[in-house]
């Protein structure tokens, strides 16, 4: 047989077409008077030359915000202009630099219903770090970043990275976990892929943001060690994976400065170190200063002009801020605008893919949904074996509840459940998305008596629960940015309505609908618990067919579940001192007071896991634990040294295909005397029943490092570190040693 020669005009006049267009936009870009214009030149080049013919006041207009809209106490006379978003930064009409148009979006885009938009809300982003799933978050991101395009924005505020050390934190939702390596991998590739769609990326709240009580000024105190390797690693990684536009200082305090004027974690370390190039941009009403703020390396106000419009001016003309400084922010910022594609393919506004959006935030719940508890294989349901189900509590009937605050996606049709004489969604309302779990259930269940009771009256729920084969109870715990949970029990008598059904139906499953971790009183004397987090806009199909084995629930947690609060770092939240300014939780302007009041994380790099694990104290569910329909075991584990790698295998010894996360964790050599596991690395492998497969997983370098303070340099200490391998941080079968000499 003859081959055939490639023809080489098969390659040539797509070369030559490529070669045209490129040229030509480079001529065009000349031609214009443009040469910024020139897609070939790097965003560090086109930067550079916009910045060269700008005006002092053009050069100032990029440096702060115009307002915020529907807040009407942060209007400015440009807000309008801000297509109902959180932030509006002027453009440079006369040199084709578009404005910034700027929205929250941390699991869905924010605004929706008093935008009179649509937006999909994917699950919160703690539930989607406990799938441990890369092409998860890159898919989370693409719909994100579509969905701002589609509504005219073309920057995100989202990115929220702050590592879990107060599982009270009422942000707990909008992060990505307790651990450095998982938060910032979750989080750098949801943010990677929101970028690369043409929208201006940010990561936040830069840095040990970890409550809400007193945010605006309270002090986190913490050694420069262990900040380094918990907090700050959680960025730095989510930064080398995302290389965001953006990054957003905190309002707290860090060792005494502001998040928005503290030269070590903006000049010293992310700026310098890190080498990190966009724009440092304050959370809204978290700048305090203009000479110490601009000089500290803030390079934005938002969403006002308070400091850093007509002040940071008189500032220039008194020589007390270098114009050098205003060049490197006003640079920074059209750096960012080149890099992320906003200037070259700027947004326009279309109808919202809602079927691909409901698509992707359905799988990836599925793969979200920890199953924490399944004893005598309660889940899934059988049909065949199960004749009636009782549905209880949780407002399952009607739908599943949402994370609240900035945050916040607001539902198609408004709160499910509107309190009684409301129009509309407030910041403090806790909003239900019409998802009910039981519709879902008796769609896919028809032939089976699916009944429901709200569980208000505990005895009419239980002689429910009591005439059925299996009584799931869905329980629910509300978290919104601005306030913190006092403790981590199920409110609204939830416990007691568990206990009761579970002492009426002994095949009783728990569903939780949680933002962060919850104790469980009533763990020993039910039979099963799912934890489906906040579950976004398709959330109870997901569930549905987790709860009838369509899908082998894969998920792991992303955060430790406490037995109780005495077992946290500090068993309650300092509050702050009444003699303080009274305004410890509450206005942002009150951080312009100098307030005495501190978290002292005392704790260091023991954070969530490694606490529990120095502290020898068990947990009730352990970060990295997640059942499934399915067993594994593990074996064979090889390490090699030079390459960094781990070798083991893993196989289905169970009856159903699942895929499970095999977790890898290392030890520092003997005398770096440190008593607990550094997560390391994993893997999500999909096995057929019976099937064994051969993983390697890469050891990350940066987890095995320390920072030494007195060097302000990070050292990889020689010696054996010892590596550990199994399906949680708890359970670890296997484990050798790495060799670093
Ligand atoms: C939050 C930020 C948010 C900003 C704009 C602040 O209250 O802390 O996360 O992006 O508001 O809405």
């Amino acid at each position: 047989m003859q081959i055939r020669k490639p023809d080489f005009q098969f390659f040539l006049i797509p070369l030559a077409v490529f070669l045209l267009f490129t040229g030509t936009r480079c001529l065009l870009a000349q031609e214009t008077g443009r040469p910024w214009m020139n897609t070939t030149l790097s965003p560090e080049d086109r930067a550079e030359l916009v910045l060269k013919q700008l005006t002092l006041d053009e050069k100032l207009a990029l440096v702060h915000g115009n307002g915020m809209a529907h807040e009407p106490q942060w209007t400015m006379p440009l807000t309008h202009l801000s297509n109902g978003g959180a932030g509006y930064v002027e453009g440079i009409d006369r040199l084709g630099i578009p404005p910034l148009v700027i929205s929250d979006a941390g699991y869905g885009v924010r605004s929706s219903g008093a935008n009179g938009r649509y937006s999909t809300a994917m699950p919160s982003n703690l539930g989607a770090a406990s799938s441990w799933d890369l092409d998860s978050a890159c898919q989370f991101g693409e719909v994100i970043a579509s969905e701002l395009r589609a509504q005219g924005f073309d920057m995100t505020l989202g990115g929220g990275v702050n590592v879990t050390r107060e599982p009270r934190n009422g942000r707990t939702f909008e992060y990505a976990g307790e651990d450095p390596l998982l938060a910032g991998t979750v989080v750098g590739n949801i943010m990677k892929c929101e970028q690369e769609k043409h929208v201006l990326g940010d990561i936040k709240h830069y840095a040990v943001n970890d409550q809400e009580t007193g945010r605006f000024v309270v002090d986190s105190v913490i050694s420069k060690r262990a900040m380094q390797e918990s907090d700050l690693l959680a960025f730095h990684i989510a930064l080398s994976i995302a290389h965001p536009g953006a990054v957003m200082c905190s309002y707290n305090r860090i060792n005494g400065d502001f998040g928005c004027e503290n030269p070590y974690t903006l000049k010293d370390v992310l700026k310098k170190d890190w080498g990190f190039k966009g724009f440092v941009i304050s959370d809204w009403g978290g700048t305090h200063s203009t000479e110490k703020a601009s000089a500290a390396g803030l390079d934005q106000e938002q969403p006002m002009a308070d400091y850093f419009g007509p002040k940071l001016k008189q500032a220039v003309a008194a020589g007390r801020v270098p114009l050098a400084e205003i060049d490197d922010h006003a640079r920074r910022v059209l750096y960012a605008e080149f890099l992320s594609g906003v200037v070259d393919d700027p947004p326009h506004k279309s109808v919202v893919d809602v079927e691909k959006g409901l698509e992707v935030a359905q799988h990836i719940e599925e793969k979200s949904i920890v199953l924490l508890k399944n004893n005598h294989d309660v889940l899934p349901i059988i049909p065949s074996r199960v004749h009636s189900i009782a549905i209880i509590g949780g407002h399952a009937d009607v739908g599943m509840i949402s994370g609240g605050g900035s945050a916040q996606v607001d539902p198609p049709g408004g709160n499910a459940i509107m309190p009684p004489g409301k129009g509309d969604t407030h910041w403090l309302d806790h909003v239900w998305f019409p998802t009910s779990p039981l519709k879902a259930l008796q769609a896919k269940l028809p032939s089976t008596k699916i009944e429901f009771d709200p569980g208000t009256d505990l005895q009419s729920a239980a002689s429910l629960a009591k005439r059925t084969d299996v009584a799931v109870v869905f329980a629910y715990q509300w978290q919104s940015e601005g306030m913190d949970l006092s403790n981590l029990s199920l409110p609204d008598g939830q416990d007691a309505l568990i206990e009761q059904i579970a002492a009426a139906n002994p095949h009783t499953i728990v569903v939780l609908e949680t933002g962060t971790a919850v104790t469980m009183p009533w763990i020993d004397k039910v039979a099963g618990v799912v934890e489906a987090w906040y579950a976004g806009s398709a959330g109870d199909k997901a569930l549905a067919d987790i709860l009838l084995g369509d899908v082998n629930p894969s998920g792991k947690l992303a955060m430790t579940f406490p037995k109780n609060e005495s077992d946290l770092p500090r068993p309650t939240i300092p509050s702050p001192p009444a003699t303080d300014d009274g305004q410890g939780t509450g206005s942002v302007n009150a951080g312009t007071r100098i307030s005495s009041y501190a978290v002292h994380y005392d704790e260091g790099p023991q954070v969530g896991y490694k606490w529990y694990e120095a502290q020898q104290k068990l947990p009730l569910f352990a970060f990295g634990f997640g059942l499934s329909y399915t067993t594994y075991t593990y074996s064979g584990l090889s390490i090699d040294s030079s390459a960094k790698t781990a070798r083991f295998t893993v196989k289905n010894t169970g009856r159903r295909a699942g895929t499970e996360i095999a977790e890898v964790y290392a030890t520092l050599p003997k005398g770096a005397d440190e008593p607990f596991k550094r997560l390391a690395g994993w893997k999500r492998i999909t096995l057929e029943p019976g099937e064994s497969q051969s993983v390697t997983v890469a050891i990350d370098p940066r987890v095995l490092e320390t920072f030494d303070e007195s060097k302000e340099a990070w050292n990889f200490a020689t010696g054996d570190y010892g590596v550990f391998v199994g399906p949680s941080s708890e359970n670890t079968p296997l484990n050798a040693s790495l060799q670093v000499h």
